[in-house]
């Protein structure tokens, strides 16, 4: 339980975000496998607030489903209209009642890098210096866009707030920024917003100005300098966008080698915040993981190899493969080459090996699909071998039908199973065979046409021609018995 446990937590979600130039609201769109806004709700969690509230206008319908989603029993507020961050704010206490006593934590939507330690940290300095409000600042390398830090020259305490549009060109210079994260007094902010005018560049209501009118009213101002300034980085179009996931990136890859993966080479492997690893996994280059995927311990995943909601288990081989909903046993080998489908079961010690496609499979322990097959609809038992070139017939125009293969069968190369279709255990299949009946457990089905072969043929024919010139030679050959 977090020692400051914040009154509430206000997460400003409404506006659009027309320069990300989108059809989506900005707060929806994704980094490693979480949506902005999700991103925030899940650090401002972390703060254990009596109450949360996300501020949502534009898109509201879509942004409350969301929320409703992913993020269940999360309290939105509506801002009709975006006037501005100090509206919004307005807005969510007003879903809260009104006044609130205690910390109100205020987070903007767009900055998802923002860690719950750095709020719980914000909260800690606001509680500890007694101010009426905090502000999470960063020194940036470029300020461009901010809200500007302004401090008195002599004492350096913080003086107000100018955004960009509103800076004088001295202010500009400033490298001192506004994350947009703030601890207010409960009271002191509704009252001060209240005062809160529409005089600026962009005729809004800017919560920015509220530090300026408690200060003015007496009250203690803070700041708290962020400690990587990367965190509190804004999300306001595309670039930023690439930019935020190279950077959650590499924190979550340096997590997961100082837990004792090894990643050989970092800037080739993308990795979403819901993926979690056994020790001594290797991950190769070119490789995502993405959603809720495990690696288990000591497994080997990649190179160019694509992982959503999968488990591969311990000791487990994938090379060269992609993979949607699966299951990969412990020490089982699949690809190089290989793309599991939704429903894939690979059992211990399985294979599932090159060009070979499976959807809706279960397939057991110690079997092997070895070569250029596709498996769908089917249950296959354990230690079973199914031939290079094999197709799960499971679709007939209309409906898909189920093959069951039982355990220790050997079916031959090239075979078709015309599903609905059962062999039974330690049944074989001839190659080229069209499997369109039950085998029954120990048989050898056979359900091919006949070899029939017509002597002589290339010699009448084609007479003359290079084959028959080698037919000719050959059987000569045969018949001096050289
Ligand atoms: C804001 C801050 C700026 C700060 C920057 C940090 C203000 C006036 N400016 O600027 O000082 O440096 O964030 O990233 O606060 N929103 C609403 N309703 C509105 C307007 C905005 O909910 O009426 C939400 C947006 O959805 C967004 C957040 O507030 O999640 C910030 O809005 P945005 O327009 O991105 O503000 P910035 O210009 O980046
Ligand atoms: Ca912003």
């Amino acid at each position: 339980m977090s020692a400051n446990r914040p009154a509430a937590v206000v997460v400003l979600a409404a506006g659009e975000g027309t320069r990300m130039k989108s059809k989506t609201p900005k707060v929806l769109h994704e980094i490693a496998g979480r949506s902005l806004v999700g991103h925030v709700v899940c650090a401002a969690r972390e703060l254990e607030p009596e109450q949360l509230v996300v501020v949502v206008g534009h898109a509201r319908d879509q942004v409350e489903e969301h929320l409703a989603q992913h993020y269940a029993g999360t309290r939105t507020a509506f801002q009709s209209e975006q006037n501005g961050t100090g509206h919004a704010v307005r807005m969510g206490l007003e879903e809260l009642g009104g006044e609130l006593r205690g910390t109100v934590i205020v987070v903007c939507g767009d900055t998802p890098l923002l860690s719950g330690d750095t709020l719980t940290a914000l909260a800690a300095t606001h509680a500890a210096d007694g101010n009426a409000v905090t502000v999470l600042t960063a020194d940036v390398p470029d300020s461009t866009g901010y809200g500007r830090i302004v401090r008195d020259a002599a004492t350096g305490a913080v003086t107000a707030i100018v955004e960009h549009k509103d800076a004088t060109d001295a202010q500009r210079a400033i490298r001192e920024i506004n994350s947009g994260v703030f601890a207010f007094d409960g009271v002191l902010l509704a009252d001060a917003l209240k005062k809160v005018r529409t005089d600026n560049s962009q005729g809004e209501e800017y919560l920015t100005d509220v530090l300026g009118i408690l200060r003015e009213a007496g009250h203690r101002v803070g700041a708290s300098v962020a400690a990587d300034h990367r965190e509190i980085l804004g999300i306001n179009n595309r670039v930023q966008l690439a930019e935020a996931r190279r950077l959650l990136n590499e924190r979550l890859l340096e997590r997961a080698m100082l837990a004792g993966v090894t990643v050989v080479d970092p800037s080739s492997v993308l990795v979403d915040v819901t993926v979690t690893f056994g020790q001594d996994v290797v991950v190769h280059p070119g490789t995502q993981l993405l959603g809720v995927t495990h690696v288990a311990e000591d497994a080997e995943v990649g190179p160019n190899t694509r992982l959503k909601d999968t488990v591969v288990g311990a000791g487990a081989r994938v090379d060269n493969t992609v993979a949607d909903s699966a299951e990969i046993g412990a020490a089982a080998n699949v690809g190089p080459y290989a793309y599991l489908r939704p429903g894939t079961k690979l059992g211990a010690k399985g294979k599932i090996g090159t060009y070979v496609e499976t959807k809706n499979a279960v397939i057991g322990e110690g079997t092997k699909v070895p070569h250029l097959s596709y498996v769908g609809d089917a249950t296959i038992g354990d230690h079973s071998n199914i031939g290079a070139a094999s197709v799960f017939v499971n679709y007939d125009g209309e409906q898909k039908h189920h093959t069951t293969i039982g355990s220790h069968c050997r079916t031959g190369s090239d075979n078709m199973f015309v599903a609905p279709v059962t062999i039974g255990d330690g049944a074989y299949t001839a190659a080229g065979s069209v499997i369109t009946k039950d085998v029954p457990p120990g048989s050898l089905a056979v359900a091919r046409g006949q070899q029939r072969n017509i002597e002589g043929w290339v010699a009448r024919k084609r007479p003359g021609s290079a084959a028959a010139q080698a037919a000719t030679a050959a059987t000569e050959g045969v018949a001096e018995g050289n």
